[in-house]
């Protein structure tokens, strides 16, 4: 008898699962973790001072970079302190350092380069942690109300610049700071590393479709894809995708928008920084591609093609969106 396409439809996501966990963690062999040499770029908050943290934690070597200086002192200071408690020592200038650079900028990212070429000679690990976020509908960014049966007025010229502005600016976030921190450290990754690994710290939101993050979404989108693409350019660097759900923190502090924040509480009801960069950190040490976190958003974006309209309701629920 002929098995019926239904079953052996359903029995996919079994498979993928077994076969995720009979992937026998291999980077560790060929990088011991005290020898790791780690990029965090987006490390003064949020998940990636957790990972950088968690990092050091296991004595690693751990480059942390971000704007604020004053906060990458703090996690130089805490990642000492989490290496020395777990009895790898504080470790030297050249173990656990912080680098002041803007991603989108090309000179501080060479410049990041440079200092991490004096320290360790390479690099294994590069972590791309940095973003930001926009919390506004596209045509309130452009200064049009939308009421339902009302008729919508023409974005005024000074709108639709506005609008533009703002893409630009997460377009900057979102998308050039990925490629430059891609195209600076490509090369360093590959020609240095016994298992070179980049992990891209993405969002659900680049593969589920919500409103209100039409300018966050569509930007993170194009650094996933960028990524993706690349990866398949270089197949010698294991590539990791990492995409979460909400998680906790002030990441919507960053909006470029300055938006208010529509769904729940995130720091009530997100994930947690804390999970979130154990997940990111065995995901690189698995060599794990694509990561959805919670793990049923794997098969939850699915959904989307096959029954579009749920899935958007769901996703205006969330943003406490309606028309
Ligand atoms: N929070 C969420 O709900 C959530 C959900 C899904 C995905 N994500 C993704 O997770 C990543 C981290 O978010 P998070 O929650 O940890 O937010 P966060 O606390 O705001 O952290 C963002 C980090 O990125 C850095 N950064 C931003 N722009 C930068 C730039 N131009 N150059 C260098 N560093 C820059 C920030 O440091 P400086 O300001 O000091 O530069 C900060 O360290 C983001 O890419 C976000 O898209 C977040």
């Amino acid at each position: 008898m002929k098995p019926s396409k239904g079953l052996v439809l359903s029995l996919v996501p079994i498979f993928l699962a077994l076969y995720r966990v009979a992937a026998k963690p291999k980077r560790s062999l060929k990088v011991p973790r005290t020898e790791e040499r780690v990029l965090v770029v987006g490390a003064s908050s949020g998940i990636g001072r957790s990972v950088a943290r968690q990092y050091a934690e296991r004595g690693a070597r751990v480059c942390i970079v971000g704007r604020r200086e004053s906060l990458l002192k703090e996690v130089e200071a805490e990642c000492r302190a989490a290496r020395s408690s777990a009895g790898f020592g504080g470790g030297s200038l050249s173990d656990i350092f912080g680098v002041t650079a803007d991603f989108t900028n090309v000179d501080d990212m060479v410049e990041v380069r440079n200092v991490i070429e004096t320290a360790w000679g390479g690099l294994d690990t590069h972590v791309i942690a940095a973003g930001v976020s926009a919390l506004q509908p596209l045509m309130a960014v452009a200064g049009v109300e939308v009421e339902r049966g009302v008729t919508l007025k023409d974005a005024s010229a000074q709108g639709i610049q506005n609008t533009t502005d703002i893409a630009l600016a997460a377009i900057k976030g979102n998308y050039i700071g990925p490629l430059i921190a891609a195209v600076t450290f490509v090369p360093m990754l590959t020609n240095t590393s016994k298992a070179p690994s980049i992990v891209l710290v993405n969002s659900l939101a680049s593969i589920i479709p919500a409103p209100t993050r039409t300018l966050y979404a569509s930007t993170k989108a194009s650094s996933l894809v960028l990524y993706q693409a690349l990866s398949i350019e270089h197949p010698a660097i294991k590539f990791t995708f990492f995409m979460p759900s909400t998680v906790e923190g002030d990441f919507r502090a960053s909006a470029v928008d300055s938006g208010p924040v529509r769904e729940k509480d995130p720091n009530a009801h997100g994930l947690k920084r804390e999970d979130v960069a154990r997940r990111c950190i065995q995901a690189a040490d698995n060599g794990e591609k694509a990561v959805f976190m919670p793990e049923t958003m794997r098969y939850a974006h699915l959904l989307y093609w096959i029954a579009p309209s749920f899935i958007e309701r769901m996703a205006s629920r969330k943003y406490n969106f309606s028309i």
